[in-house]
């Protein structure tokens, strides 16, 4: 049974939400579900605006045809070719025979991988900066690069200042009726959420989504309609995720908070971040957190790595190397280009300990990492006579800017 929901009189949202996905991109939990949005603009012409991941067609299919009344669909643009968005593609061509599907070159490239069913006669490219007009809506094309995938580009309808952006200002989350962020207390209920959907699909394309940042700026933007999560509508909303985008595309810190991920096989290493957790406390640290790195799923930690400025990496000696999920933590940082942070390290092995070595090698690869001299090693456990090496971190770590 479809469900009407409106932006404007004649803008339909035509999304939907998945609360059973295990993980999205078959990589990340997403507990919380996500949505998968989808926008009509019925007008002379009527135009979609990208669709939704297979698990959510039904309600997709049935939302647009009736939005669409006794309509056709004339064009279908695709601002990103990811599955999640464009599943459907085949489907909808056959439903609506005539609709022109709008794209750049790489769009079209990407659909004849995708799919094998003709698109002769049907696409419609567009460049950067192009336009197209429904009748009382214009619609301008801006390519966005990387912006998770090469063929990412965005649309802005000029007469209600609409970007519609694609996975860009997404974030993980199922919507639960409500489809604006300022429906929700979304200071408390998106960021989290956001961070995490951001710096693991986007975050290693910064200078990439600065790039779409700074186009942005040049257009006055009423409302964002992102493919995933809460559309944006009202200026102090719309300021608070650009301000957030323009930290996490630029690998500023959001704080200056200290977070300790640990790993550790019988416990010395834990008891000993512990320790440190509690002098950090005791000289003014405050929103410590600490995260086993065999228990956390790394998505939650690259995103705690993108909000954090202080970063404490403590790890058992395994084979002369480091703790294994550990290494995997560091190597997901590496991997989306974290950067300027100040990180502390410390280390346990019973023999011969070789981890603080081998993070250091790692970290020191990574740009504008400021990896303190103090550091401490522990012989199997934490004896009392280490306690000042413990606190002399702490104190490093507090005074470090
Ligand atoms: C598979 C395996 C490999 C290990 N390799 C090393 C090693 O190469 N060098 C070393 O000093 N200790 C090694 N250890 C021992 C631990 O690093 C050491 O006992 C450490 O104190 C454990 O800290 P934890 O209590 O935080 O787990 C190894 C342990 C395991 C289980
Ligand atoms: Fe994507
Ligand atoms: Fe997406």
């Amino acid at each position: 049974m479809y469900q009407q929901r409106n932006i404007l009189d004649n803008v339909f949202y035509l999304g939907s939400s998945d609360r059973r996905l295990n993980l999205f991109e078959n990589a990340f939990p997403v507990p919380n579900g996500v949505s998968y949005n989808s926008y009509l603009v019925v007008d002379e012409k009527t135009v979609l605006l990208d669709m939704v991941d297979k698990s959510v067609s039904k309600a997709f299919f049935e939302n647009l045809e009736h939005a669409l009344g006794d309509k056709k669909l004339d064009y279908v643009v695709i601002n990103h070719m990811e599955p999640d968005h464009t599943a459907t593609l085949e489907e909808l061509v056959y439903r609506y025979p005539e609709v022109t599907i709008v794209g750049n070159t790489k769009t079209f490239t990407f659909i004849k991988q995708f799919f094998t069913f003709d698109i002769t006669n049907k696409t419609l490219e567009v460049k950067e900066g192009a336009t197209l007009s429904s009748g009382q809506h214009t619609f301008s094309f801006y390519m966005a690069p990387m912006v998770h995938w090469p063929e990412v580009m965005v649309t802005y309808e000029h007469e209600h200042k609409m970007l519609f952006s694609a996975d860009a200002f997404g974030t993980f989350g199922a919507l639960s009726g409500n489809i604006f962020a300022d429906e929700y207390d979304y200071k408390t209920e998106w960021p989290a959420e956001a961070r995490r959907y951001y710096s693991n699909i986007v975050g290693k394309y910064g200078p990439q989504t600065l790039a779409l940042l700074k186009k942005a700026a040049n257009l006055d933007i009423d409302y964002i309609c992102p493919l995933h999560g809460p559309i944006w509508r009202e200026k102090e909303g719309i300021s608070w995720i650009i301000d957030k985008y323009s930290h996490w595309a630029g690998y500023i810190p959001e704080s200056d908070d200290v977070v300790i991920f640990y790993g550790s096989i019988y416990g010395g290493t834990e008891d000993a971040s512990n320790h440190l957790a509690a002098e950090l406390a005791k000289r003014g640290a405050k929103n410590i957190k600490m995260y086993d790195v065999s228990t956390i799923d790394p998505s939650y930690m690259l995103a705690e790595a993108f909000r954090a400025k202080k970063l404490v990496f403590a790890a058992s000696t395994y084979n002369l190397d480091i703790f294994p999920k550990m290494e995997i933590l560091i190597d997901d940082l590496i991997a989306h280009g974290l950067q300027n942070r100040i990180v502390a390290l410390m280390e346990n092995g019973t023999w011969a300990t070789t981890a603080n070595k081998k993070m250091k090698e790692l970290i020191s690869g990574m740009k504008n990492m400021t990896i303190l001299e103090e550091t401490v090693s522990i012989k199997s456990s934490l004896k009392a006579e280490q306690m000042p090496e413990i606190e002399k971190l702490a104190q490093a770590i507090v005074d470090a800017n």
